[in-house]
């Protein structure tokens, strides 16, 4: 196992946003952003940690390699890491898409790869609400890549803190939308579609694009 160790980047730490805890009012309000990133976060962030001191070797990868290798991990700590470490990894690619600044929507090779598979970018926000609302319980809304099928692109949930990453044929999400109800109950109490509606005004596309181009040149790391 020792061969696999690069520098160290673990224990892992929560990851710094890069906007005020209030700059996404009003998609999501200061109280909702306080508890998401500082407490549930935290929370993913010090349990895969803890599961992992166990098992320090892992430590030296990062949490997405973690994911991707989860069928090598120890017995006893594989579901831990999976929810605990699949939670930060999660929260981690999530506060990534996210801007305050509203942009234009998805442009240039994003929206046209977003028309060839969905017809439309507004029929695309449409199914993507739509499975997001429908998914029974708790977990996430993903936009994938296929590299293995031409990029195309495909809208899944998954449970829990499950990742893409764990997939058997991993392919990379360009976008994740929180479904937890500690993601949106405090401002829409139950109404999980309001919350999915009204998020693509804080979604950061100039980012997504750079997801694309980077899955599609090939890159494991976004
Ligand atoms: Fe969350």
């Amino acid at each position: 196992m020792t061969e696999m160790i690069p520098p160290p980047v673990g224990p892992y730490v929560l990851p710094p946003l890069k906007f005020g805890y209030a700059d996404l009012v009003p998609v999501i309000d200061e109280a909702t952003m306080r508890l998401h990133h500082g407490m549930h976060h935290r929370a993913y962030v010090d349990g895969v940690n803890a599961a992992l001191s166990s098992h320090p070797e892992w430590l030296g990868l990062t949490i997405e390699e973690v994911l991707r290798r989860l069928a090598e991990l120890p017995d006893d700590i594989r579901q831990t890491v999976r929810e605990q470490g699949g939670g930060h990894a999660n929260h981690q690619f999530f506060w990534k898409i996210l801007t305050p600044k509203r942009t234009e929507g998805p442009t240039g090779d994003l929206l046209a790869a977003i028309e060839k598979d969905f017809g439309s970018y507004e029929t695309f926000k449409e199914l993507f609400v739509e499975a997001g609302a429908k998914h029974f319980g708790s977990g996430w809304a993903f936009l994938v890549a296929h590299p293995q099928e031409n990029y195309r692109l495909e809208i899944l949930t998954l449970p829990n803190q499950d990742s893409v990453l764990e997939l058997d044929h991993p392919s990379p999400g360009l976008i994740a939308c929180d479904l937890w109800e500690h993601a949106y109950y405090l401002k829409y109490n139950n109404r999980r579609a309001d919350w999915l509606r009204a998020w693509w005004d804080i979604v950061n596309w100039p980012y997504v694009s750079e997801r694309l181009a980077g899955i599609r040149a090939g890159k494991k790391q976004l």
